[in-house]
């Protein structure tokens, strides 16, 4: 059992966010990483971010953007969704689908459990922004400790014995005094929802407990130029039939 894991989500078909995460890994002295899940949507690159993440990931979770792709009839959908998710489908090779359908929705191994979403349910892809979220989660929650992604935003949980929840922003290093139960939300690799455009991702340290949330530079301005591009082009082409 290592005692260092990176632990990411929600890399949106964004390569650029993620080699500057998985560079930032690296530097860590890193080896093992688990990654929970959205590989493709929203982004103009995800063939290449699956390529890389079946290299790199000892774990792959499925996301609902994954779901979606693979099972779902995009035509009521937002653009903003539907594109890129047309952009996947056309991108990926048939052995990249056949790995992307065979994916779990959750993992639970030495100590941990992780998800996309929420564990209760997970093929429901609950989001967890409220506490009436949080404590649904936690009730499938045997494992210590939890992490999540699909909000985009980095937090921690814990659920004492009492009962009592507590929440901690997701920055800087936080550590795990063992008072009760922990859920970690690991943010997004792109497309982060609050005011840090930055990459993110969790480092979890068994000996001192704790988790560390590194936050790493790529052009965000650049990829929401590109999806913008994309989306035009794509509405432009629907337009002239
Ligand atoms: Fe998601």
């Amino acid at each position: 059992m290592t005692d260092r894991i990176a632990f990411f989500s929600d890399v949106h078909g964004c390569v650029e966010a993620l080699e500057a995460v998985l560079a930032s890994i690296s530097a860590q002295g890193i080896s093992r990483i688990i990654f929970l899940g959205d590989v493709l949507g929203y982004g103009p690159e995800p063939a290449e971010c699956v390529r890389r993440l079946r290299q790199c990931a000892e774990v792959c979770l499925v996301g609902n953007h994954e779901a979606m792709a693979a099972n779902f009839d995009l035509s009521g959908m937002s653009p903003s969704v539907a594109v890129p998710l047309e952009l996947a489908r056309r991108e990926l090779d048939d052995e990249q689908k056949r790995w992307l359908v065979s994916l779990p929705l959750t993992w639970n191994g030495e100590g941990i459990q992780a998800s996309h979403a929420s564990l209760h349910e997970p093929s429901l892809f609950t989001h967890i922004v409220n506490a009436q979220h949080v404590r649904r989660h936690f009730s499938r929650q045997t494992a210590g400790i939890s992490f999540y992604g699909h909000t985009h935003i980095p937090v921690v949980y814990c659920l004492d014995d009492t009962g009592r929840l507590r929440t901690a922003p997701g920055q800087g290093e936080v550590q795990l005094d063992g008072a009760g139960r922990y859920a970690v939300g690991v943010g997004s690799v792109a497309f982060a929802r609050n005011d840090d455009p930055r990459a993110c991702w969790v480092e979890f340290r068994r000996d001192p407990p704790g988790v560390v949330f590194h936050r790493v530079e790529f052009d965000a301005a650049a990829l929401e130029s590109q999806v913008a591009a994309m989306l035009q082009s794509a509405v432009a082409a629907q337009a002239a039939g």
